[in-house]
């Protein structure tokens, strides 16, 4: 690993008054000051006291405030607030500069160019409690995070609330959903002024009255509460952690870090989905080879049971039967899909499972799913099965039972698996103090805990992750590259049953918002577009293709039912062609909440993908071609919205054709209402030298 170190100067310090503050714990603090830019000079953050020895800071992009005076503290739950009489001591910043390898992922390497600024805050007073805030500046965002180090004054910390705020300058614009409701982070997405925001989740992206995009969220969330923004008054928001077990959210030993409170910044809405920031704050694989996860599309006995057809629990029609599970191991073989998802084959969903799950097994199946023949069939076929484990939010059950539950995939061959965690807000059961089960939500600390628990033991198995209504993603995928999936949205299943479904709009705000945080399990590619849900499906078939390239996930699964793929050959080519490994990944262009044009590289190859989706209106929008090689003919396999194309009337309406391409030409994209277009790019002969 490359290293340089180098010292930038501190702007200032020292400057202002001193104030005396009364109490025991508080002491006459000189007001300081210090600030330290990102490598390139774009943002600078500054770190003081206010008179009251309260520390703050702020943040600016090329001299414009982004961020005003916003305080940094905490309040415990069983001593004296950590937040006033302090005094500040700022390091000399140091600029690190390293480039890193994904074992799998959008982008091959990633550069890590950041200034790393450490800046101490002590108390005057008697109680003398220490803590550190360590900012890294990135050229395009910023993280920083709280430091505890070890210190007699303070050995556990109980912490109440964050005191963290994020003051933006500016109002505008904020896509957000609300936090604390009942369905967790299964909500579309609110467009309102930023000032008009109630309790949001993370990642919060506002686009302010300059035109400036900010993108709000946390990296490297290990054994802490979830981080949710409370609108405090203004465009002023504060850290909001999920409750606990006890009135404290967090409860921790120090020394200790808490995750990096984070700032994507960026000219255009494009630009927040080009940066790595929240990959880059957290920790180096920690799990070495992962190898034997590969990237890869997948089939299910999945959307069937969506759509009533079938059923997981027991009876005449039951889905995971021996039987339909190798018809689709069969369908996959043949048309090179990897995986086949069956759900419903442990016993357990007789009854109600629905935020209970005390009665799933991980090991016994069904009488009528022979799981060793059903993998013996995978294995002759080249096709595995990928496990399933629905917890009805019971993680204190299934940490009983997933060691075993792991081991018997690890002995099938099964190298991934979708867990679940169904169970409304606030009713995840966990362990308590005493070890029997309690109540929490599925972002506290110890649903952090349980999540990692949950990734290390299915490592020690090699078997990846992909959980569903899972804790949020901050990054973790860096560390534990076996998390390679989630869901944390409405996904697709909302236009099979969503009263209503997804809105034209909700792919082109999820790739702003939530895709910021890391891969989703989307499940796209649905042809049978009448479902349950008011208006079905409320994309065209082009945007349905699209999707494989516009939301990053290392597992994408062709959702639809087999026979929508037999009688429709033409566009199913695509899902059967398109990368799930990427070299490198462009945004063309985007707006959030409206549209989005991205060009990804194959790992494995010289093909090139393109995937283009946009909200209701129709548009047309146009595509340089200068991410393919130059001198190079390329075959575009397109597959656009036909002219009559509509997400209302005429979802079918789609053209394939092909045309030679190189790097010089721009495309011309016509999406329709609810569209998108999709294009792979072949390369046709060797790249002949410009
Ligand atoms: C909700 C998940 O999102 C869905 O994919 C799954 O089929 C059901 N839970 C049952 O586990
Ligand atoms: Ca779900």
């Amino acid at each position: 690993m490359m290293k340089r170190r180098q010292f930038l100067a501190l702007s200032a310090a020292a400057a202002g008054t001193s104030a005396l503050i009364s109490g025991p714990v508080r002491a006459q603090t000189p007001a300081t000051r210090a600030s330290a830019s990102s490598p390139g000079g774009v943002l600078t953050v500054q770190a003081f006291t206010d008179n009251d020895g309260r520390p703050m800071y702020a943040t600016s992009r090329q001299g414009r405030p982004v961020v005003e005076d916003s305080r940094l503290g905490f309040l415990l739950t069983d001593a004296v607030a950590l937040e006033r009489g302090m005094a500040m001591t700022a390091s000399q910043p140091m600029t690190f500069d390293d480039t890193w390898e994904q074992p799998w992922g959008e982008r091959r390497f990633i550069r890590n160019h950041y200034t790393e600024w450490r800046v101490a805050f002590a108390e005057t007073g008697v109680l003398g409690r220490r803590v550190d805030v360590v900012f890294r500046l990135y050229d395009d965002g910023l993280g920083f995070r709280y430091e505890f180090p070890e210190q007699a004054g303070l050995k556990t910390v109980r912490i109440g609330s964050e005191l963290t705020e994020f003051n933006l300058t500016e109002n505008g614009t904020a896509w957000w959903i609300p936090a604390w409701e009942w369905n967790r982070e299964e909500y579309l997405y609110n467009r309102s002024s930023i000032d008009a925001v109630g309790s949001a989740q993370t990642p919060m992206t506002v686009k302010g009255t300059s035109g400036l995009h900010v993108s709000i969220h946390e990296a490297a969330c290990v054994d802490y509460a979830g981080m949710n923004l409370r609108r405090s008054e203004g465009t002023k928001f504060r850290a909001a952690l999920t409750p606990g077990l006890t009135n404290a959210a967090v409860v921790r030993e120090a020394p200790f870090n808490t995750p990096w409170r984070t700032l994507q910044v960026s000219d255009t809405a494009a630009g927040l989905v080009e940066s790595s920031l929240i990959l880059n704050l957290n920790e180096p694989n920690k799990l070495g080879d992962v190898s034997w996860f590969k990237p890869m599309k997948y089939l299910g006995v999945w959307w069937e049971m969506h759509l009533e057809l079938k059923s997981w629990n027991a009876g005449l029609k039951h889905g995971a039967t021996t039987v339909n599970a190798i018809k689709h191991i069969d369908f996959a073989a043949e048309h090179g899909f990897g995986g086949v998802l069956v759900e419903g084959w442990n016993v357990g969903w007789d009854g109600n499972w629905f935020g209970n799950g005390s009665d799933f097994s991980f090991t016994q199946t069904y009488p009528d799913f022979d799981i060793e023949a059903v993998t013996a069939h995978g294995r002759a076929k080249g096709v595995e099965l990928i496990g399933h484990h629905e917890t009805g939010g019971n993680a204190f059950h299934y940490e009983q039972q997933m060691e075993a539950g792991f081991a018997l995939y690890e002995r099938l061959g099964m190298h991934s698996v979708k867990t679940g965690y169904v169970a409304d807000a606030g009713g995840a059961r966990v362990a308590g103090p005493d070890g029997t089960p309690v109540m929490a939500w599925n972002e506290s600390q110890a649903m952090s805990q349980h999540h990692l628990r949950v990734a290390e033991a299915a490592a020690r198995h090699k078997v990846a992750v992909n959980a569903h209504e899972p804790f949020k993603d901050t990054g973790l995928r860096r560390t534990y590259p076996n998390m390679i999936s989630r869901e944390g949205a409405r996904g697709m299943e909302f236009s099979a049953w969503g009263q209503p479904g997804n809105p034209p709009e909700h792919e082109a705000n999820l790739v702003f918002t939530r895709l910021l945080a890391g891969p989703m399990d989307y499940t796209p590619g649905i042809f049978g577009m009448e479902t349950r849900s008011p208006g079905g499906v409320q994309t065209t078939w082009a945007k349905q293709l699209a999707l494989y390239v516009v939301i990053y996930s290392p597992i994408q699964m062709a959702a639809d039912l087999l026979i929508h793929y037999e009688a429709n050959p033409g566009p199913f080519q695509f899902i059967k062609d398109v990368p799930v490994d990427w070299a490198e990944t462009r945004v063309l262009n985007g707006e959030v909440g409206d549209y989005v044009t991205i060009a990804r590289k194959d790992r494995a190859s010289d093909v090139w993908a393109l995937g283009s989706v946009t909200d209701e209106h129709p548009r047309v929008l146009t595509a340089p071609l200068d991410f393919l090689d130059d001198g190079r003919r390329y075959r575009a396999e397109i597959y656009r919205d036909g002219p009559d194309a509509d997400y209302k009337t005429k979802r079918e309406s789609i053209v394939i054709e092909q045309r030679e391409v190189t790097s010089a030409d721009v495309l011309t994209l016509a999406l329709a209402p609810g569209g998108g277009q999709a294009i792979r790019f072949v390369p046709l002969g060797r790249a002949r030298r410009a």
